[in-house]
């Protein structure tokens, strides 16, 4: 019960959304500061959303009120709500307008915590950083003041370290937190957890042991109504830069000597800067692309990619990756990585399946077994919790020996609602905690494999591979699984 995040407690403070009146604010952000106050984690603060549109104080109410309308706050009294909306206020303004600013500058005066959330389109961040700055917003003599900053952040190496200009030019890089939603998710943190809080793991979570990894994130449902953006961002850069090499760093990283963020981060970004590149030569021995073509997934029918609004005829957006990337340490020498991630898949699933080498000596291999190599599986969603598949005698008077589960689920053990990504992480920037957001080196080094796959691919003339909705990928992607004599798990 005592879970970190029901005892932190932060100072006052004033959080300002710019993007109040998007989808973002609507769908996470005012759910999550509702939740946070619901605990009592939050109790002397004020949100200001900030937007273009010409609304009020009363309608930014009116609408936080239906944002809380419906799912697991319905049962929530009115009385709660009406004394959560209260702490709301709204300035109306574009993101270029100093007076928006100044009467920003104003209305957080009082306050000693500072938090600005950037939940705007991504081209808007400088105006935003600039403006705080010369408004003098960025100041820390009268308490602290902090910038979240949403994904994406940059749509290459360049870009990124051109936004990281632009930030450090107003803030330090104690200021900054950049956003990444799946740190917040407790099955993605619990990883450190299960391999550094027990005995058992860490002697064997290496290259001596570990045959191959293979981390899955499949979404069942097409690009739907946002073709427009999925065409600017694919695959790759939508899932793999950020939200997937996240949870690879956790997975791979040597343990941390404490837990302070700078000491985790450190570790995270060694692996990061040990990952092999991937350049044009190896481009389609490492990665496999693929686009989804009309299919029905989980019973409904989804177009195909190149028939979605708002997506080229002719577009070479990926929606489908299959990577396999390799880490030059001593520990995870010579042990593939496969990654794949894409949209129109079989079944909504995150997973990390971590696959055993086989005893040394196999002394059951003559018998009529089924035998398969240990395998531990982190179930990440929609089930959270972990499987062990180990060997076992089938019973009966000859040694038979088939796999069976050892099942572990969150929801069993520990009977609460797990809290959403959003509140964790808004509550870790009110406190100062940045362990679960990006540093500057950590998401340059992402960028700079990412982008050589990125340059790989725009010279590759071949055409993408297509696979059907609801199928698992394309065909293309069993080769890279093959080459080790491995298979992707069922979907
Ligand atoms: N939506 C999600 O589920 C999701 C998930 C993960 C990350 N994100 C990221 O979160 C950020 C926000 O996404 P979103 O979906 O909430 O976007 P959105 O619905 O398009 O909202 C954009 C917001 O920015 C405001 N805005 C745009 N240009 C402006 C200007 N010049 N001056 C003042 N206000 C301006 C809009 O105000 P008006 O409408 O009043 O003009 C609106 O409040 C993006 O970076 C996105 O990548 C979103």
């Amino acid at each position: 019960m005592d879970g970190l995040q029901f005892t932190k407690e932060p100072a006052p403070f004033v959080i300002t959304i710019f993007g109040a009146t998007g989808d973002l604010t609507r769908k996470k952000l005012v759910p999550a500061l509702f939740s946070l106050f619901l605990k009592g984690n939050a109790s002397q603060f004020k949100v200001i959303g900030f937007a273009r549109r010409p609304w009020t104080k009363e309608t930014f109410e009116a609408e936080a009120l239906s944002m809380l309308s419906g799912g697991h706050f319905s049962q929530v009294p009115e009385s709660q709500k009406r004394a959560f909306i209260e702490k709301l206020d709204y300035i109306s303004s574009t993101f270029g307008d100093p007076e928006g600013y100044a009467k920003l500058a104003e209305a957080v005066a009082p306050w000693e915590g500072k938090l600005f959330y950037l939940s705007t389109p991504p081209d808007d961040y400088p105006v935003i950083i600039e403006n705080l700055g010369k408004a003098g917003l960025n100041r820390t003599t009268h308490g602290y003041s902090r910038v979240i900053v949403e994904k994406p952040f940059g749509r290459d190496l360049a870009t990124a370290k051109e936004l990281n200009e632009v930030l450090s030019t107003q803030f330090e890089e104690n200021q900054i937190y950049r956003i990444d939603h799946y740190l917040g998710k407790e099955t993605v943190q619990n990883i450190l957890v299960l391999r550094f809080g027990n005995g058992i793991f860490e002697p064997l979570w290496n290259s001596r042991y570990i045959d191959n990894i293979q981390i899955t994130v499949a979404e069942s449902i097409g690009v739907g109504t946002r073709g427009n953006y999925y065409e600017k961002s694919g695959t790759l850069r939508d899932m793999v830069q950020n939200h997937i090499f996240q949870l690879m760093t956790l997975l791979l990283m040597d343990p941390p000597n404490d837990l302070s963020p700078d000491t985790v981060r450190t570790e995270k970004v060694k692996v990061l800067k040990s990952l092999r590149p991937i350049t044009y030569k190896d481009i389609n021995k490492y990665t496999v692309r693929g686009q989804y073509s009309a299919g029905v997934t989980q019973g409904q029918p989804v177009r195909g990619y190149l028939e979605e609004e708002g997506v080229a005829k002719d577009s070479k957006t990926e929606t489908f990756v299959a990577l396999q990337v390799h880490v030059d340490t001593w520990r995870w020498e010579g042990v593939p990585i496969f990654i794949r991630t894409g949209k129109g898949l079989g079944r909504k699933v995150s997973e990390v399946a971590i696959t055993f080498k086989q005893p040394p000596l196999q002394v059951f291999r003559n018998q009529a077994s089924d035998e398969g190599q240990n395998q531990l599986v982190l179930h990440i969603q929609p089930e959270e919790g972990f499987t062990f598949h180990i060997n076992a005698k089938i019973p009966g008077y000859t040694t038979q020996v088939r796999p069976v589960n050892m099942d572990f689920a969150y929801g069993d053990a520990f009977g609460e609602a797990t809290p959403e990504a959003y509140e964790r992480l808004i509550l870790d920037a009110l406190v100062g905690d940045s362990t679960l957001y990006t540093r500057r080196d950590e998401i340059e080094a992402s960028w700079t494999f990412i982008t050589r796959i990125l340059q790989g691919w725009a010279q590759d003339p071949n055409p993408l591979p297509q696979y059907r909705a609801g199928s698992a990928g394309p065909e293309e992607a069993k080769a890279l699984t093959a080459s080790v004599g491995q298979k992707w798990r069922k979907l």
